[in-house]
């Protein structure tokens, strides 16, 4: 497996494979790698000749130092875990010079309104730095197809938009999100939670399947108001948000439409960990 680190030494080997001919997959991550990355490194192999996994802590989506400082770096495990899917992926594994030069900043975008929502509202320049770094990262390796989960499914709906906007040649593809056997969503985060806390975050989960049920037959509103008040009477778990959206324009509803898919999102703290989620309502 190749460890490269520095940007011109990737782009002379995404030469001499693309003179090849051969097509070629991308799979962006910030390390701390688990089942869930590994899922969509294994679709990518088998849908690409060629794959390059990104592992880079980016420093310009954190609007909180302590997050970023906190975020997992596990480099070697995260090779030794890709290995087991294939010892021919290239990893980029740059240094934060490598993809910013000097200049640590990001780009302000307009996505449509999309950036404003959820994890926009709290987490302010959140998506101006994601789409900073994954617009580089295509950029850098041009990518044919390039995977995101959709437990990030904000990011997933920004970076399709991002790839429209700016016509960009790649073809974005969404995976499934990956459950442990208990329900909790598979998360680089889920590592740094406490045991009680780790026993308390399914509850998550089993929230958001009970929510499912009930929208089947309420209202929106009412569905949020028992959510919330789930949360409200748990000792360890504080909601931060959940919103039931339109998946095309994540506005949340007031009321269900005919032929309109909808979603529930939600983010919590458990302690000092933030952990998201979501689900297809219909
Ligand atoms: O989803 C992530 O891990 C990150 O937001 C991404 C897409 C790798 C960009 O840093």
């Amino acid at each position: 497996m190749k460890i490269i680190t520095v940007q011109s030494e990737l782009k002379k080997e995404i030469e001499l494979l693309k003179s090849q001919g051969k097509t070629l997959g991308l799979v962006p991550t910030m390390g701390a790698l688990h089942q869930g990355h590994l899922s969509l490194v294994k679709r990518a192999l088998k849908e690409n000749d060629a794959l390059v996994v990104s592992i880079f802590v980016n420093p310009t989506q954190f609007n909180n130092t302590e997050d970023l400082v906190q975020y997992p770096r596990t480099l070697e495990r995260d090779v030794a875990l890709l290995q087991t899917a294939s010892d021919a992926i290239l990893v980029y594994a740059p240094e934060v010079a490598d993809v910013y030069g000097e200049d640590v900043a990001s780009v302000h975008y307009d996505f449509g309104g999309l950036e404003h929502k959820m994890e926009g509202q709290f987490r302010p320049g959140h998506f101006d730095g994601v789409g900073t770094i994954v617009k580089r990262l295509f950029e850098i390796v041009t990518p044919d197809y390039a995977y995101f989960g959709e437990k990030d499914f904000q990011q997933l709906a920004i970076i399709k938009k991002m790839v429209k906007n700016f016509k960009i040649p790649v073809v974005v593809v969404p995976c499934e999100i990956l459950r442990e056997e208990n329900g909790l969503a598979m998360s680089s985060r889920n590592v740094r939670l406490k045991p009680e806390y780790a026993e308390a975050a399914p509850f998550i989960y089993k929230t958001l399947q009970d929510a499912k049920v009930m929208f089947g037959t309420e209202r929106a509103n009412k569905v949020t108001e028992w959510v919330e008040s789930q949360f409200e009477n748990h000792p360890l778990l504080k909601l931060e948000y959940f919103v039931i959206a339109d998946i095309q324009t994540l506005e949340t509803i007031e009321n269900k439409l005919e032929n309109t898919l909808y979603r529930a999102f939600v983010a919590v703290y458990a302690d000092d960990i933030r952990l998201i989620d979501n689900l297809a309502l219909n």
